[in-house]
């Protein structure tokens, strides 16, 4: 544990929290665990965070933009904290881990910060807080603790995601995420079999093996856990009550054929690969430290595509890499057309503290991300609509998640594709039920049960 600055304030053992995640499905994964622990301590959900005791902030630094909306969210924590000086704040996750030198003092209504390694740390730091009333931390630099072994409130429903790798050691330039969670570590797959199990008799249907670079699962050296990734994915679909098994994310240098064949087998795990490309142009891609080239990543595609000729697509891309030049933004572009994504995140970069990317020169003019964004997202939504289009008239299986939030004795489900469905149901979340798409958008569809 690190002392930080002084959130001093009555110390007053709280009775409710009120929680917001920011950031990536990983993130969300850690904030179910966050609750779980409050909850172990006594702690109860609160309504709102003007009605709540506690307020924790799970951050994200992926982009500055989720520094500024922290920001916010804790002038407003502040502001609360002037009127109810017995109220704790507490900021966990990546933004807690990043900027932990400087935040008691740029934030003095903070009274914990507690990085993503260290969640299992938080009840003892509360205690800690009470007890002596100063501010303080803790960060560990790689994962030990797995959060996913922490107690967890989890959202309801039939989907649930599965932690199977920590951290990251790509250093992809541009990427704070091996600078704040570590190095990667993939978690003994008699745990993950476990959790699995115990998913499966609480009635989830449908998991997500969870890391920011899956395939590498068992790959760090040192590693005893016995499985591959692929055989971890034929071991999730074993388990009795398991319909679906999913995946995310995944680097294209660690795609192997085993994973290919387990793809093309059919059986749960759905055919659906996010496949990040960030960029289409070599010079950018080298720059980036991807490892692979556009004519790699193209002809892994092609693999892909030729053992699962209905595969689900999508990528995530990034404009305004530091000296991307028009004609290397537009080999991107050429990308997105060449192996038609069925959908893509698109970001504009954003220079990270500490990342190799960040001392490179050549950025972009103001307003040229923001241009070159646009450009992209036309193509990708183009493409989304004519993959969706082309579904139009499929009867396919859908999960249903949940009652749709548009329209009452609607409900909402996926494809095997992760693509959303509309429709008129009586089914429950859980159900697997056999829809004729009616219509389309470039992200989802509506339709009724055939
Ligand atoms: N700027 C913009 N996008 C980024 N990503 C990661 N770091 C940055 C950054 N500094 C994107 C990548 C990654 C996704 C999760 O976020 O596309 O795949
Ligand atoms: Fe970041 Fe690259 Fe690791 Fe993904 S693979 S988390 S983009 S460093």
């Amino acid at each position: 544990m690190v002392k930080g600055g002084s959130g001093m304030g009555r110390s007053v053992r709280p009775q409710s929290y009120f929680l917001r995640s920011f950031g990536c499905q990983m993130n969300e994964h850690d904030t179910e665990r966050i609750a779980g622990l409050l909850e172990e301590m006594g702690i109860g959900p609160a309504a709102s965070p003007e009605s709540a005791d506690l307020l924790v902030y799970n951050t994200c630094s992926i982009r500055e933009k989720a520094d500024s909306r922290l920001a916010g969210h804790l002038s407003y924590a502040a502001r609360l904290k002037r009127d109810r000086p017995s109220m704790l704040v507490v900021v966990a996750g990546c933004l807690a881990q990043s900027r932990r030198d400087e935040f008691f003092a740029d934030f003095p209504c903070v009274d914990v910060l507690v990085g993503p390694q260290s969640l299992h740390e938080l009840p003892g730091l509360l205690e800690q807080r009470l007890a002596d009333g100063a501010g303080v931390g803790a960060y560990a630099e790689e994962t030990t603790r797995w959060s996913a072994d922490l107690p967890r409130v989890r959202v309801d429903g039939p989907c649930a995601w599965v932690q199977i790798v920590a951290g990251c050691t790509n250093f992809c330039t541009y990427c704070i995420v091996p600078h704040v969670r570590g190095p990667e570590a993939s978690r003994p797959a008699t745990d993950i079999m476990a959790e699995v199990e115990g998913l499966a008799a609480e009635g989830v249907r449908e998991i997500t093996l969870l890391g920011q670079n899956v395939n590498a699962y068992g790959k760090e050296p040192g590693f005893q856990g016995g499985e591959t990734f692929a055989g971890l994915l034929r071991s999730a679909c074993a388990v009795d009550g398991i319909e679906r098994v999913r995946f995310m994310t995944s680097h294209p240098k660690d795609v192997s054929e085993e994973l290919i064949q387990v793809l093309a087998e059919r059986n749960q795990v759905c055919e659906h690969v996010h496949l990040p490309a960030q960029s289409g142009n070599d010079r950018i891609l080298a720059a980036m430290n991807r490892t692979y080239d556009r004519a790699g990543y193209v002809g892994l595609v092609r693999r892909l595509r030729s053992a699962v000729p209905d595969l689900v697509l999508t990528t995530d891309l990034i404009v305004g890499f530091p000296g991307e030049t028009e004609e290397e933004f537009q080999d991107t572009l050429s990308l997105v057309e060449e192996c038609r994504f069925d959908s893509a995140f698109t970001f504009i970069y954003s220079p990270r503290r500490g990342t190799a990317a960040a001392a490179l020169p050549g950025r972009l003019p103001e307003g040229a991300g923001e241009e070159r964004m646009a450009r992209l997202v036309d193509v990708v939504q183009r493409l989304g609509m004519e993959h969706n289009q082309a579904m139009v008239g499929q009867t396919v299986e859908v999960l249903v998640e949940r009652a749709s939030r548009h329209a009452a004795g609607e409900v909402m489900g996926r494809t095997r594709g992760h693509k959303p469905v509309n429709f008129p149901s009586a089914a429950a979340p859980g159900d697997l039920v056999q829809v004729r798409l009616l219509e389309a958008t470039s992200t989802s569809f509506r339709g009724q049960e055939a």
